[in-house]
């Protein structure tokens, strides 16, 4: 009878509660309905990481590179540009131009391009500063949404955005919030921990034509898995053929080879095979300006000027989104970054800085593969050995790991990883790659 009796007096506890509630808190309750919405699974992560006493716990949930003590970077040269900044006298604190700070946007497509490139040449590259990668992703959605001209008087499930299975955690989210249906297309094969190539090509193919396709242009969040320059161009001809558009998401131009033109090439490639494409930038990792939020979206026209499709009528029209939702975009990261890339001794300097991340986190594929093939010669999970952790690239690994040996290396081995077997090969340092590579061998072996 327990039950019986304790239902009303909860309805009772609630109702009271329920009436009392506008009360305490001062206001209606006008947000009763409001659901609780789940929170975001790195930074979740990253708390439970915090929490925890462990003394030798290790987080390779958030992407975001640590030195070799594991400690955040602030790169060498970002700290002399934020010293060039202080002891200007003639830096205000005006509101930027719309479209941001000029000597950064022009600068910033030079970088992605080529300085050479004959689209800039022509004038038909239209690029406005933006709130780092993301806000780059949701204005190219936006602006495609309103003026990709396929999709014009289509419905938002009819305006598909084709992106790779697996993506970004926040693709999804970004580009249904702009009003296009994200849609997966097949890249990744769990059975060779490597690209589905075929089945990639074929959904290229079989793809109605004019489909708007989301590609990493290098380091591919999550699992680290580029295709090769030879890949790449069997991917643009299909694209030139098909009349695809490219919507590049640039996360990581430097950060995967050490070489930023190295990162640039499959952009590259497909602006001289005239594809029509748009690329997002982002300086958070290459930079280490995570919290300065400062990226670009460039728009490739294949007009320059005021005729139908010239760069000047859709730089117009990124003005007004930009104007609508941030009135103009900030201006700390934007100044760094603009004495970085404008200022050639400083420039010399953030390559070095870059080679120095990219070639710690190589070195520490190296020490991991080695370890787990040569000391604890742990079984694989795919047919290729261990070779994908040497061979993937960027700052991730899709170590192969599946979602009970993921959850027994948070568990067990307090080592914070996503449930998708995906690492952060910038939390691994000389200090904890032994206990990370020890963990990996247990839970493969399922001893953890
Ligand atoms: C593929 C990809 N795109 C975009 C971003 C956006 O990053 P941010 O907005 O910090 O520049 C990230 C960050 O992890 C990413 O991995």
């Amino acid at each position: 009878m327990a039950s019986s009796s304790s239902a009303p007096a909860k309805r009772l506890s609630q109702v009271v509660s329920h009436m009392a509630s506008p009360s305490t808190s001062g206001s209606a309750d006008v947000f009763h309905s409001t659901p609780y919405a789940p929170p975001d699974a790195i930074f979740a992560l990253t708390a439970g990481y915090q929490q925890d006493k462990f003394d030798k716990k290790v987080n390779l949930g958030v992407g975001a590179y640590r030195d070799n003590e594991g400690k955040p970077f602030v790169l060498p040269v970002v700290r002399k540009a934020k010293q060039i900044l202080a002891s200007d006298d003639s830096i205000d604190h005006e509101y930027l131009p719309i479209a941001g700070l000029p000597s950064f946007v022009s600068a910033t497509s030079k970088l992605i391009f080529g300085a050479d490139s004959r689209a800039i040449k022509e004038d038909r590259v239209v690029t406005i500063q933006t709130i780092s990668g993301t806000g780059a992703n949701h204005y190219g959605g936006a602006f495609l949404q309103r003026f990709y001209e396929p999709w014009l008087g289509k419905s938002k499930e009819e305006k598909k955005i084709y992106v790779s299975n697996p993506t970004w955690a926040n693709h999804k989210a970004i580009f249904n919030s702009v009003g296009l249906t994200p849609v997966d297309y097949p890249y990744y094969d769990s059975s060779t921990i490597g690209l589905a190539l075929s089945s990639f090509l074929d959904f290229l193919r079989t793809a109605p034509a004019q489909s708007v396709i989301l590609l990493h242009a290098c380091a591919h969040n999550p699992t680290g898995v580029d295709p090769t320059r030879d890949e790449w161009k069997e991917i643009a001809k299909i694209f030139k053929e098909k009349g695809h558009f490219a919507f590049f998401d640039c996360a990581y131009q430097g950060f995967a080879s050490g070489d930023l033109d190295n990162d640039a090439w499959a952009v590259r490639h497909f602006v001289s095979e005239s594809i029509p494409l748009l690329v997002c930038q982002s300086y958070a990792k290459n930079a280490g300006l995570y919290g300065e939020r400062i990226g670009a979206l460039n728009i490739v026209a294949s007009h320059a000027g005021d005729v139908e499709g010239g760069a000047a009528r859709i730089k117009s029209q990124l003005l007004i989104l930009q104007r609508q939702e941030i009135s103009n975009p900030p201006t700390f990261g934007a100044r760094i970054v603009s004495l970085i890339l404008n200022d050639e001794k400083l420039f010399a300097e953030w390559k070095e800085d870059i080679e120095t991340m990219a070639h710690r986190i190589i070195a520490m594929r190296e020490r991991l593969h080695a370890l787990l093939v040569d000391k604890y010669k742990t079984p694989a999970p795919g047919p290729n050995g261990w070779d994908h952790v040497v061979k993937q690239i960027g700052m991730f690994t899709f170590t192969g790991l599946n979602p009970t040996q993921c959850k027994a290396m948070v568990e067990k081995g307090h080592i914070y990883m996503t449930a998708n077997g995906r690492i952060s090969m910038a939390g691994i340092n000389d200090k904890n790659v032994e206990w990370v590579a020890e963990c990996i061998d247990k839970a493969i072996r399922g001893q953890l």
